[in-house]
């Protein structure tokens, strides 16, 4: 895996390291979910063949240097009970701080419009799996507040924007770990030019973003109201130093704002953050 370290002062009582890492996508599926699922499994490891190893990878970096894994979101391709099985033993057998992705709760990938009531067909036996809330989490090291943020559906709820203002109040500094990245003009002409993406896969785009996108985009990524005040709240909260997503399986590095910046960690990535 390629290596990144990517320093940041926030203002901890003592330096602390974290590892960024995201989109491990695991294919595994045995006969127990079907023989439908099986050729899932098989079609989608010739896309994603490198999960375990990379789980492996991560792991002994972790125990190396001592420091938390954080991973942003898709640590499994589709939910099966091998792929779950495999992600229950890494969580357990590592220190994981983990934050949901839209293929948490894929149970066919791309069958259906992913939106509250499908993620909640999987929701409790994935959840099962993590120690830490997947869709909001809080952990504080060294006096700084990791904050897990489950966007992966271009979506911010109620209960996640009063969680999140509640953990300000709390008064640490905030690194935010989420699976999709806040939209920025650079980096959405940087995924839709250089990239040749269809559509932003950008939470909170606006309107000129998603022009000439198929209904289905648009549907998928528009903002409705609580993502847009969530998504400004987080940009105008001194207290949120800087943002940390996946998604997109390549690396990246740019500003929300004039303060604030954001940083896409791709699936080949070990992104090591050195805070202070
Ligand atoms: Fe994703």
């Amino acid at each position: 895996m390629n290596h990144i370290t990517t320093k940041i002062s926030v203002g901890a009582e003592k330096p602390f390291t974290l590892l960024h890492v995201s989109d491990t996508h695991l294919t595994l599926a045995d006969g127990r979910d079907g023989e439908r699922k099986v050729r899932l499994g098989e079609k989608r490891s010739r896309i994603f063949p490198d999960g375990m190893a990379a789980l492996d990878e991560i792991s002994k970096e972790s125990k190396k240097l001592g420091a938390p894994i954080i991973h942003t979101g898709d640590i499994i391709d589709f939910v099966s009970r091998k792929n779950l099985e495999y992600a229950k033993k890494f969580i357990d057998e590592n220190d994981v701080f983990f934050v949901a992705g839209n293929h948490e709760f894929s149970l066919y990938v791309g069958e259906a419009f992913e939106d509250e009531a499908y993620r909640n067909k999987s929701l409790a036996r994935v959840q099962a799996c993590f120690h830490n809330d997947i869709r909001f989490a809080s952990r504080v090291i060294n006096g700084v507040n990791i904050v897990g943020i489950d966007d992966s559906y271009y979506r911010f709820d109620k209960a996640q924007f009063d969680a999140l203002k509640n953990e300000v109040r709390r008064g640490f500094p905030i690194i935010l770990f989420m699976h999709c990245a806040l939209y920025e003009e650079k980096l959405c002409l940087y995924n839709m030019k250089d990239k040749g993406a269809e559509a932003p896969y950008l939470t909170c785009p606006p309107d000129k973003a998603l022009a000439g996108c198929s209904d289905y985009r648009v549907r998928q990524q528009k903002p409705d109201k609580i993502t847009q005040e969530v998504t400004e709240y987080i940009k105008d909260q001194p207290l949120i130093k800087a943002i940390f997503t996946g998604h997109f399986h390549w690396d990246y590095d740019g500003m929300l704002t004039e303060k604030t910046p954001q940083y896409v960690t791709g699936l080949e990535t070990i992104q090591t953050i050195e805070v202070n």
